[in-house]
Order: structure tokens, then sequence, then C-alpha cells
């Protein structure tokens, strides 16, 4: 079956990282219906998030996340068809990124440390999925 799987970047609103909770939570619930597996990472008022599935799904999906008032100035890093899930253990997995993560990883710091950095991953995609996955796999 042909997968979708979509990388965007956006701004928390007014950084009220109060609203993280719930809107894990209505990731995790829709995605379970949905048969979408991704990651969501957030850093400093920013969040990274790659979802995949079927197509239309995810498409479907990233509509409803983009309408969404909680975040905005969403932009898509990287839109691109896989074989496999990468990520196919989380309905949504989730991350926080701190001062640990910075000491942990210095080489990948300049991509999260303050907020993630937009114009960077999208110069270099590939970087967004590396950081992606490196968080995933460390939740495993
Ligand atoms: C940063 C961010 C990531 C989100 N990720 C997802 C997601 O992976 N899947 C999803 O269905 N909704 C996601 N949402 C929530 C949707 O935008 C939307 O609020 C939700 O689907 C509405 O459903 P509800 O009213 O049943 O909670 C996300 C929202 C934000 C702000």
């Amino acid at each position: 079956m042909a997968l979708l799987q979509l990388i965007y970047v956006s701004d928390l609103v007014g950084r009220d990282e109060a609203q993280l909770a719930s809107i894990l939570e209505s990731a995790v619930r829709h995605n379970r219906e949905d048969g979408i597996t991704g990651m969501l990472l957030y850093s400093g008022g920013n969040f990274l998030q790659v979802l995949e599935g079927a197509p239309a799904s995810v498409k479907a999906t990233y509509q409803r996340i983009c309408d969404d008032p909680r975040h905005r100035n969403t932009m898509v890093l990287l839109e691109q068809d896989v074989d496999e899930r990468h990520f196919g253990d989380w309905s949504m997995g989730y991350r926080q990124l701190g001062p640990e993560d910075v000491a942990r990883f210095p080489e990948q710091a300049p991509y999260f440390q303050y907020g993630f950095r937009n114009d960077a991953l999208r110069a270099k995609p590939g970087e967004a999925l590396d950081l992606l996955e490196m968080f995933c796999k460390g939740m495993l």
C-alpha cells in the first residue's frame, strides 16, 4: 500500500504550554482511528511533526491540523512516498526537548536548541527526519 510521509513545523500560539496535553490527546485519539502514525516534537515554542499513513488520511489530517488555532505558521518541510512506516509503533509519539537533549546531542542541537531552525531544516529536510527518528528511537 502506498504511504505518504509529511513533515512540517509550526509555532505554538502564545507559547501556551498548557495546551500541549490536550493537543496530544486529540492527536492520538484521531490517529488511532485514521491509521496515522508519527512523532511530535516540541521545543522552545515550536512544533516539528511527522505524519504517515494512507495519502488521503495524511492530507485530511494535515488540513485539520492547519486549521487548528492553537498554532500558526505551519510550513511543510518534506512530503514523500515511503514503502514502510518509520514510526509504526506510535499513534503519535511525543517528546518535549530541553537542555538535557542539547547536552546529549551537541551535533544536532543547533537545529532545536532555541526552537526549531525552520530555515536550516527547510534547506535540509533529511535532517528533520533524522531528528524525529533519533528522538523516536530514544523512546523505545
Ligand atoms: C501541533 C499540533 C499537532 C496535532 N497533531 C494532530 C494529529 O497528529 N492528528 C490529529 O488528528 N490531530 C492533531 N492535532 C489536532 C487537530 O488540529 C484538531 O484539533 C483535532 O483533530 C480536532 O479534534 P477534536 O476536536 O476531536 O479534539 C494537532 C494539533 C496541533 C496544534
